[in-house]
């Protein structure tokens, strides 16, 4: 064999092993056109860990980022939102864990829900925690936060459960401000 061929089977050999981990890639890919606010310059790095540029958003609107192939709510809440998720007491909650994956000791008080002390900004997984569907947001269901319509779970303005058969609030992922209109995730 001469060394051309040896240096075109090892570079085969690549091309199949590259091949075979796409389906990884492509998922982390898919991020980019979904999502326009996104820097792409600094996560090129690293697919565990994104930028948002939530620069452009108003109090009560939000957008749904794509990450690690789960959708993440980002929602700019409204003076309203935040009063009534704060007037809550924690025993009226189904799920009292803040379900915060930066300190899971925490409990389901809006404040350890929150992304800042204010309250104005919350993120979550989108991913109804019962059998995993994505809840529709903007005020929806009973308690004007977010609703699950495949078997009618209800989630208030800070994403916890407060009725139907998710038996654990909105998932909060590891998340920072890193700029004022900044948010990164993971
Ligand atoms: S998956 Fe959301 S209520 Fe069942």
């Amino acid at each position: 064999m001469s060394h051309a061929e040896d240096h075109e089977g090892t570079r085969r050999d690549f091309l199949y092993y590259a091949t075979a981990g796409a389906g990884a890639v492509t998922a982390g890919a898919a991020i980019w056109p979904l999502v326009n606010q996104m820097n792409p310059s600094a996560d090129v790095q690293a697919l565990s860990s994104i930028r948002v540029d939530v620069g452009g958003l108003e109090p009560g609107t939000q957008i749904t980022v794509k990450y690690l192939g789960k959708p993440v709510f980002i929602r700019r809440r409204t003076e309203e939102e935040i009063a009534e998720a704060r007037a809550v007491e924690l025993s009226d909650l189904m799920d009292t864990n803040a379900q915060n994956r930066n300190n899971m000791d925490l409990n389901a008080a809006d404040q350890n829900r929150t992304l800042d002390e204010a309250g104005e900004w919350l993120v979550m997984i989108g991913v109804c925690t019962h059998l995993g569907c994505v809840p529709i947001g903007d005020g929806a269901g009973d308690f004007g936060g977010w609703f699950c319509p495949c078997h009618g779970s209800h989630y208030d303005t800070a994403g916890r459960i407060r009725k139907g058969p998710a038996p654990e609030n909105l998932w909060i992922p590891v998340a920072e401000f890193v700029d004022e209109s900044t948010i990164k995730l993971g």
